[in-house]
């Protein structure tokens, strides 16, 4: 297959792309390239990207961000740039998808267990997660039949915490979340929020 996996310079965009690039015709796009660039923030930029891509078998989406600070301190500024960038660049990659995507084909985003598990400082985090889930669901009950949507949510990934200097032991491997992205890809499962995370 050819997989557009956006986010593939990240530490679970990497791992993701080691899984299938063995078997499968990978490009790997980010703010950076390699292969594409696309920064998710900006509309033009990705209807650009898909055009420059042509016809993909599968997106995979692995990138996004939004600002972790307690409440009381984010500013409108956090909120709105938390909205723009993981939560509506993922919508727009799957509403620009179209025409892009063969018939049947697979689009997999990234939401994270702060959705349904919130922590002091998550608020705008927490926000974005349940947003990417309500729209994964919700375009996979519109698209069904032309193309399937899932949703992977980490919980902490193991290499994240060791780079903060803390346990990875409390933490899931990105090998194991990279395995939850390669089911989307592969099963044929639509509307699914995947749960990777060590509780
Ligand atoms: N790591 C964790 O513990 C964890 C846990 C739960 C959820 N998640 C979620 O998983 C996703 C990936 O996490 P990660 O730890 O792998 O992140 P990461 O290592 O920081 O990688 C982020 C990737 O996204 C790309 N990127 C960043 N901003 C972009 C933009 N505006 N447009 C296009 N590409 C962009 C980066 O490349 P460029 O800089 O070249 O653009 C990079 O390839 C994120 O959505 C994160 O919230 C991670």
């Amino acid at each position: 297959m050819r997989v557009l996996i956006v986010g593939a310079t990240g530490l679970l965009g990497k791992e993701v792309v080691r899984m299938l690039s063995p078997e499968h015709q990978v490009i790997r796009a980010s703010r950076s390239g390699p292969d594409l660039s696309v920064d998710l923030t900006d509309k033009a930029s990705i209807v650009s990207m898909y055009q420059r891509l042509g016809t993909v078998d599968a997106v995979i989406c692995v990138a996004g961000a939004a600002k972790f600070a307690p409440l009381e301190t984010l500013s409108d500024d956090d909120f709105a740039f938390s909205l723009a960038n993981k939560l509506m660049g993922q919508v727009n990659l799957v509403r620009r998808a179209v025409g892009h995507i063969v018939q049947g084909g697979s689009l997999t985003l990234t939401s994270g267990i702060l959705a349904q598990h919130p922590m002091t400082g998550s608020a705008a985090v927490s926000i974005v997660n349940a947003g990417i889930e309500a729209f994964g669901r919700s375009a996979a009950l519109e698209l069904r039949g032309k193309a399937r949507v899932n949703v992977v949510s980490p919980g902490w990934v193991s290499e994240t915490l060791a780079a903060m200097g803390q346990a990875r032991s409390a933490g899931v491997p990105a090998e194991a979340v990279a395995q939850a992205y390669k089911r989307c890809l592969l099963e044929d499962i639509t509307g699914e929020v995947i749960q990777v995370a060590k509780w």
